[in-house]
């Protein structure tokens, strides 16, 4: 895995009861890109769905990875469309946070169109005592929609 592209850390989860794993799993949109040959996970990416009344118009995206031989071939784009035609028809907004130094992943990101709006410094601290900052993100479907109709 990569240490320095997530905030979470291994031992983070490893702990975590499979039965919360999965309700995790039963509460959001998880999805998985499996090898047509062997039928091996090579990719994921999930949504969670904010559930508060003032804020169920966004969800997040998170947990984003596609094996490293897998990278650049569209096995990202594969998941990444999916998640975003699920949340286009239930959600406004979509946020992720990123490693501010994550340069492939940031730029991934940007050609789905997440615009920047801005860093959490320190986000996280490594056991080296570095500090991670992250880059928020968000999606907006409705400007995205309001721009198309601007231009029309
Ligand atoms: C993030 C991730 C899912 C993206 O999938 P991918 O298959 O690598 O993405 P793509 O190759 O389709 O797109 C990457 C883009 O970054 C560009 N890129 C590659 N290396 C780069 C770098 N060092 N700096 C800037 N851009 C870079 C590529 O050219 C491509 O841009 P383009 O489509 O405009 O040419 C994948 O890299 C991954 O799993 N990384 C490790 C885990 C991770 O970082 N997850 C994200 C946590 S928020």
């Amino acid at each position: 895995m990569e240490p320095r592209a997530f905030r979470f850390a291994p031992e983070d989860e490893v702990h975590v009861p499979s039965e919360s794993v999965a309700a995790r799993l039963q509460r959001d949109f998880v999805i998985g890109a499996f090898n047509e040959e062997d039928s091996q996970l090579i990719g994921v990416g999930g949504l969670a769905w904010s559930d508060g009344v003032k804020t169920r118009h966004k969800a997040l995206l998170y947990g984003m990875y596609v094996k490293a031989a897998e990278r650049g071939s569209g096995v990202a784009d594969a998941i990444m469309k999916r998640l975003i035609d699920e949340a286009r028809g239930s959600v406004e907004i979509v946020t992720l946070t990123v490693v501010s130094t994550n340069f492939r992943a940031l730029r991934f990101y940007e050609r789905w169109g997440f615009r920047a709006y801005g860093v959490e410094e320190r986000s996280a601290k490594n056991d080296d005592g570095d500090y991670l900052d992250e880059t928020l993100m968000a999606l907006r479907f409705v400007d995205e929609n309001r721009r198309q109709d601007e231009s029309r």
